[in-house]
């Protein structure tokens, strides 16, 4: 059995911040109402163009800088994305040429806001045998042309962004390097709850046509109460079963890292694992819900800046359109 460490983090953000004061002038909201119900202030967004293997690639880049690996040595390249930049070929496939990482197996992973987390989770069971052995994880959401500008309830709320970890598939029995990488990953999902959250235009259910677009189809649908509730207790229980199964509590964590939805969803998640909001990686108020990209460019920040340090156990989780949801424990 191998173990799968954290060898470097990488992230890109567009350069483009729209902030609160914007949608004061397109739909009847105001800062004060976005700042309270979320805890955004600006969120980053795309310039004209830009697609998703534009910002997972500088990501990707960063994380492989940040690694010391070659793209060329990667063997696997995952990109959870629910956005990418063509219905085919996939987005990993398009970073895989960007890299030049030809000796990789590249695909995506549509898991929507839990997409790195389950990115993880799938690049570890390639891992754990050892026949994988370097492998790129993307979480990455261009959400900003999704989103319906007429529509106050979710317009405000999502932005544009990606974040990248590149991974090393050690053996167990080697006893030095890297501290002891992802403990664990939980990933659950429950198709009966999809229509309180899904975009249903552009795919084969209905396809890209002037009466689809009429009807505003291609934009994103939700009951954002209905999916806050659910947020809450599927984010607390995945994150409970990732401590417990490594005989572990909430005591025992150096930093969280939960999806950056909302920050009254962040805050009920953290006193229910009785997790001090001291501990908790914040970047909701600059970046919005960039849905996939939250978790990576969260733990990628606080890497850089020194907060998340070498050996120091971060517990992940995150929640989205399926419904979907999962967690990830790693000792960084
Ligand atoms: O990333 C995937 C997971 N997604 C999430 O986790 C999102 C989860 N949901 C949320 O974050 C919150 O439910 C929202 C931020 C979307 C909404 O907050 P809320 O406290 O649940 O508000 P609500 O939907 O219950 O709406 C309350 C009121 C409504 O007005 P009435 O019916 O009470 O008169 C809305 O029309 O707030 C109104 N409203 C707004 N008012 C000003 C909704 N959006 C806005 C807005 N500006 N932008």
């Amino acid at each position: 059995m191998h173990r799968v460490v954290f060898k470097g983090t990488g992230s890109y953000l567009p350069e483009r911040v729209v902030p609160n004061s914007y949608f004061e002038t397109i739909v009847e909201t105001t800062d004060e109402w976005i700042t309270t119900r979320t805890g955004i202030k600006e969120r980053r967004m795309i310039a004209s163009g830009q697609a998703m293997s534009d910002l997972a690639t500088p990501a990707a880049q960063r994380a492989l800088e940040a690694a010391g690996v070659p793209p060329e040595e990667l063997d696997l390249i995952i990109i959870g994305t629910s956005t990418g930049d063509m219905l085919s070929p996939s987005t990993g496939c398009l970073v895989q040429n960007n890299l030049g990482a030809f000796k990789a197996v590249a695909f995506d992973v549509n898991a929507a806001c839990p997409g790195f987390i389950y990115g993880l989770a799938v690049a570890r069971k390639f891992m754990q045998d050892g026949s994988h052995r370097l492998a790129l994880v993307v979480g990455g959401e261009i959400v900003s042309n999704r989103i319906d500008f007429e529509d106050r309830a979710t317009c405000v709320l999502f932005g544009d962004g990606a974040g990248a970890a590149v991974l090393e598939a050690v053996p167990e029995s080697e006893p030095v390097g890297l501290p002891g990488g992802l403990l664990s990953a939980h990933i659950r999902s429950n198709g009966a709850l999809w229509e309180l959250l899904y975009v249903p235009g552009g795919g084969s259910r209905h396809p890209p046509t002037h009466e689809m677009i009429d009807r505003r189809l291609q934009f994103v649908k939700m009951q954002g109460n209905e999916v806050f509730k659910h947020a809450v207790r599927a984010m607390t229980e995945s994150a409970e079963q990732a401590l417990a199964s490594n005989g572990l509590t909430s005591a025992d964590v150096d930093w969280f890292i939960p999806h950056q939805a909302n920050m009254r969803i962040m805050e009920a998640v953290a006193k229910k694992l009785d997790i001090p909001m001291e501990k908790v990686v914040i970047t909701v108020h600059k970046y919005g819900n960039n849905s996939a990209a939250t978790i990576p460019i969260a733990l990628d920040e606080a890497v850089r800046e020194g907060r998340v340090k070498r050996g120091d156990l971060v517990l992940c989780c995150s929640f989205g359109a399926g419904f979907v949801w999962g967690s990830a424990l790693l000792r960084y």
